[in-house]
This record gives structure tokens, sequence and C-alpha cells, in this order.
């Protein structure tokens, strides 16, 4: 059954290095990855496309959508309806944008059963706020990443600028606290650690270190080595 096949989640604020964390876990482990954000990404993309505003008023209609939308992954490139949004989904805006539609309950009930459709043989890493505390609760191994502000507006300010992309560091920060502040503080599937979740700061850390600290917990998991 699905339930047999290894989930290791991989859960944090925005800009925690969890998008970098995960992907590199799945390649080593060759697992398949689901990178949620992208999913509520995409739902404000598409609500926004129909006229909705992103408001509580709209819940049903933007979670009626959701059944409609075709959303296809290849390597580094998002489909919706057959349209390239791989850019138009990575936006500060666009993120802002998802963690609005995020903070509707209809909302998250509905990209349930898609989530769930992404754990496939031979594993799964999964990316969010809420894989370990609602998607995947029985998940052999769960992390927690974390990074201070300063750094992950740092780190977010490097990626802009080396894409061209104009930002200031303090605007970036504001932005990122806001975010993980209503995050936080939702109603349903807040981002906070799941009880069993282990902890990783990244602030300290290089990718490589992240990334073989993760590799060693999972090891530590597996029944015959
Ligand atoms: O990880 P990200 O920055 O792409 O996520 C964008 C927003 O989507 C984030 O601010 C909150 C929301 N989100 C969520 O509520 N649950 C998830 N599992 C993933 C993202």
């Amino acid at each position: 059954s699905a339930q047999a096949i290894p989930v290791i989640c991989v859960d944090g604020p925005t800009a925690s290095g969890k998008g970098t964390l995960a992907g590199a876990v799945a390649q080593a482990l060759g697992y398949h990855l689901l990178d949620s954000g992208s999913l509520y990404r995409i739902t404000a993309l598409a609500a926004l496309q129909a006229g909705l505003a992103l408001e509580f008023a709209h819940e049903q209609a933007i979670a009626d959508l959701i059944p409609g939308l075709s959303i296809r992954f290849s390597q580094d490139q998002v489909f919706l309806n057959g349209v390239d949004v791989s850019e138009a989904i990575r936006t500060e805006e666009a993120g802002m944008n998802a963690s609005r539609v995020s903070a509707l309950p209809k909302v998250r009930l509905a990209l349930i059963a898609l989530q769930h459709s992404f754990r496939q043989l031979p594993g799964l890493v999964a990316d969010g706020r809420d894989m370990g505390t609602i998607i995947f609760p029985e998940a052999a191994l769960k992390v927690f990443l974390t990074a201070s502000a300063e750094k992950r507006a740092q780190r977010r300010y490097k990626q802009l600028i080396s894409k061209g992309i104009s930002a200031t560091l303090s605007g970036l920060r504001a932005d990122l606290e806001a975010r993980d502040a209503r995050d936080t503080s939702r109603s349903v599937a807040p981002l906070k650690p799941a009880q069993d979740a282990q902890l990783l700061d990244n602030s300290d850390l290089t990718v490589e270190e992240s990334v073989n600290l993760v590799l060693d917990w999972w090891q530590s998991k597996q029944p015959f080595r």
C-alpha cells in the first residue's frame, strides 16, 4: 500500500533552504520530489487569472478551480494548463499570494489528494509547511529546517541579485517576517514542527553539510544496514 512507501518531510519557514535541501536529498536517494509550495503558488495564479481576489469571500470559488487545473512538473519547469509558469510562480509577489490562498481551509483540503499522489516508489521527499504535521503524519523522517531571519534574508537577496532583480535586504527581511507571521498564525495547518520532527538550524551550515546530516539521519532509520 502507499503507506509502505517511504517519505521524508522537510518543513520550515520561507527561504530556509527547504527547496535546495529537499531537492538534493531526493537526488541522492533517487526519490521523487514534492514541492508543495508550488501548488499554492499555482492556485494563487489560477485564481487571479480567473478574476478572483485572494480573499475569504472567494474561498469556495478558488477551491473549486483546483480539480480542473492541469499541473505538470518536468525537471525544473512547471506547466499550468500547458503554459510554462515556472518564472511567474517564483516571484516574491507570487510567494505572498500563495501564502494568502494557503490560509483558506477549503483550498488546503482541495490540494490534499494531489499531494498524496506524489507518494510513489521508491520514495518521496516532500517540502512544505505541513508535510510532517498534516499531509504525511506517518513519515519515517521529518526535518524541520530553520535559519535566522537575517541569514534567510541574505540568501534571498543574493539569489535575486544574481538573477538581476533589484531588492533591499531590509525589504526582503520585512517581507519574509510578514509571510512567516501569516503562515505561523493561521488557524488551519499552521507552520510548526511536528512533535516527532528533527530540528535543523542551517544558519551556519553549508548546503552539503545539511544534506549529509539528513542523509545520515535517514540511514540511521533503516532497519538493515
Ligand atoms: O515554500 P513556498 O515559499 O513556495 O510556499 C509559498 C506559500 O505557500 C507559503 O508562504 C505558505 C504556503 N504553503 C503552505 O501553506 N503549505 C505548504 N505545504 C507549502 C506552502
